[in-house]
């Protein structure tokens, strides 16, 4: 959705011009008010009242905290926010993310018009050129709203304050050229966002589809295969799901070549993959779910959303990798065609498999496209997203999502990317006694393996699509949407994962450290 915001960017020096046509000041102390050199000589003549304000409002420093002045005595601006940057020793874990956070807090105190943010404080690293273009995703992020289908604008729904922001920074041309770079990430968090958001009679698999493909625009190579094009590969688990839906069944593949052939032999010839479930409802098929709270279900593409989101953050920044985006999308409904418990279908991978519960359809989606990506790409490892199971909230809550993974290294890789952007994963356990579980008495395999170890068992299950490429499961229905509110996000989906998987590519393959995980 549209973006609210138009940020300028201005050397610190330049602040005495640039700060008198500002209506809004926002500066930065450190411990018992101190500023640093620039700050303090912007706000001089208003330091008596700062004091006193600070005094009356109990306002230290200490991060979090907030000094919101109107009218400050001295200053030519009508409003004046100092916020607090003095940390007792952050949690390690929450650390990076912390600028991320500031712009948040930052973007909810400004109610259109024109700030002036002096990017400055004693001792603070934060304003580094790459920490200030977090602190604008950090803006960006919390500025987002989906208010498409709200025809009464209130003041709540109507987001069409403008916000033109001013930073002043010590290197404006470093910079400028971070943020350009984190825009494209930003974007593709509101992607996600938007796709997650949306209605299911709106977002049908053909119309999910058609999304993905505007990122040829960006130079995504995009393919689109339909039901038929699907039972040619002998995709009978996917196309099971979306057997009694009235919509096609869609399949999308996504290329980003940001490695030109030849030229990097080893990332030419093996790209990296993303699988995402795509389920645009969720009924529960024939299995079906109980009513209350089941119009989440519209949210059960977060993966393949996710997955979107991605391509669109590498395609923009031009990420110097080479990936693939593979997307399963499906509506799972109960009908006269729907499948049934019972029934006996064949994957791509020519296993059988026994549905015993039509609400696990997520892993027969997966199964099929994970067995294509492999078959026909050969990655150097794939790690797939997906709202697959309910038993993920009971484990981890809503801060964690679930990692389940044949490859250590791609987990510390994950683990590592989760702590600095804030979306971490908790690894969870694998293993031949809970494989055993999902045996089936007519078939290779069933799609439940009953209530213990839930989300374990159906990672069980999409392993047995996977042969020995390095692969990693993030099971995100408790991190995709309906998460607390938070100082990047107050929309309903939270775009989870992109942050996180653009940072593990750039670590991955743009830092020189790189390769295939061993
Ligand atoms: N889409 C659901 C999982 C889900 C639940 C996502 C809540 C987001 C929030 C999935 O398809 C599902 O129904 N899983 C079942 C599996 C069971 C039938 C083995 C579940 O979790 O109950
Ligand atoms: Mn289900
Ligand atoms: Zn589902």
């Amino acid at each position: 959705m549209k973006d609210h915001l138009t940020i300028e960017i201005v050397g610190l020096k330049a602040s005495a011009a640039t700060l008198a046509s500002a209506a809004t000041w926002v500066a930065f102390c450190g411990p018992d008010l101190a500023f640093g050199p620039q700050t303090a000589k912007a706000l001089q003549p208003a330091l008596a009242a700062i004091t006193i304000a600070a005094k009356a409002a109990r306002f230290n420093g200490k991060s979090g905290q907030a000094l919101d002045m109107l009218a400050p005595t001295g200053l030519a601006c009508p409003r004046l926010i100092i916020f607090g940057l003095a940390d007792k020793a952050a949690a390690p874990a929450a650390a990076p993310t912390k600028t991320l956070d500031l712009g948040g807090k930052i973007r909810a105190k400004l109610s259109g018009g024109t700030s002036s943010v002096i990017c400055e404080a004693p001792g603070e690293d934060r304003f580094a050129a790459e920490a200030v273009a977090d602190m604008v995703m950090g803006m960006r992020l919390r500025d987002y709203k989906f208010n498409l289908y709200k025809t009464k604008k209130s003041d709540d729904t109507d987001n069409n304050h403008e916000n033109e922001i001013t930073l002043l920074v010590t290197d404006p041309s470093a910079t400028k050229k971070a943020i350009a770079r984190q825009a494209g990430v930003a974007e593709g968090v509101i992607v996600a966002r938007d796709l997650v958001n949306e209605p299911p009679n709106v977002l049908f698999p053909e119309e999910f589809a058609k999304r993905a493909k505007e990122l040829t625009a960006l130079g995504v190579e995009v393919e689109i295969l339909g039901e038929k094009d699907m039972a040619k590969l002998g995709m009978g688990a996917l196309l099971a799901v979306g057997q009694g839906s009235k919509r096609d069944s869609q399949l999308v593949v996504m290329r980003w070549r940001g490695v030109k052939a030849g030229k990097d032999k080893d990332h030419a010839s093996k790209p990296v993959a993303f699988i995402g479930k795509g389920v645009v409802f969720d009924t529960g098929g024939i299995s079906i779910k109980p009513a209350a709270g089941m119009e989440d279900m519209k949210g059960d593409m977060g993966g393949a959303a996710c997955v979107v989101g991605l391509m669109h953050a590498l395609a923009s920044r031009k990420a110097k990798v080479d990936v693939i985006g593979a997307i399963g999308i499906v509506e799972n409904m109960p009908d006269g065609n729907a499948y049934r418990p019972g029934d006996i279908v064949k994957s791509m991978s020519g296993q059988t498999i026994e549905v015993i519960n039509t609400d696990a359809e997520g892993r027969l989606v997966l199964a099929d496209v994970l067995w294509y990506v492999q078959d026909r790409f050969k990655p150097a490892f794939m790690i797939n997203l997906a709202t697959l199971t309910g038993a993920i909230i009971v484990a981890l809550g809503q801060d964690y999502a679930g990692l389940f993974s044949n490859n250590d290294e791609l987990c510390e890789r994950l683990t590592r990317a989760g702590l600095a952007t804030g979306e971490t994963v908790w690894r969870m356990p694998m293993g031949p006694r809970y494989d055993k579980m999902i045996d089936s008495k007519f078939a290779d395999m069933k799609n439940t393996g009953g209530r213990h170890g839930g989300s374990i068992t159906a990672a069980q299950f999409l392993q047995r699509f996977v042969k020995d490429t390095p692969w990693a499961h993030l099971d995100i229905a408790g991190t995709a949407m309906g998460s607390p509110q938070n100082d990047i996000n107050q929309s309903w989906a939270s775009g989870w994962g992109v942050r996180l998987l653009d940072r593990l590519v750039a670590d991955s393959y743009e830092t020189g450290s790189g390769g295939k995980p061993e």
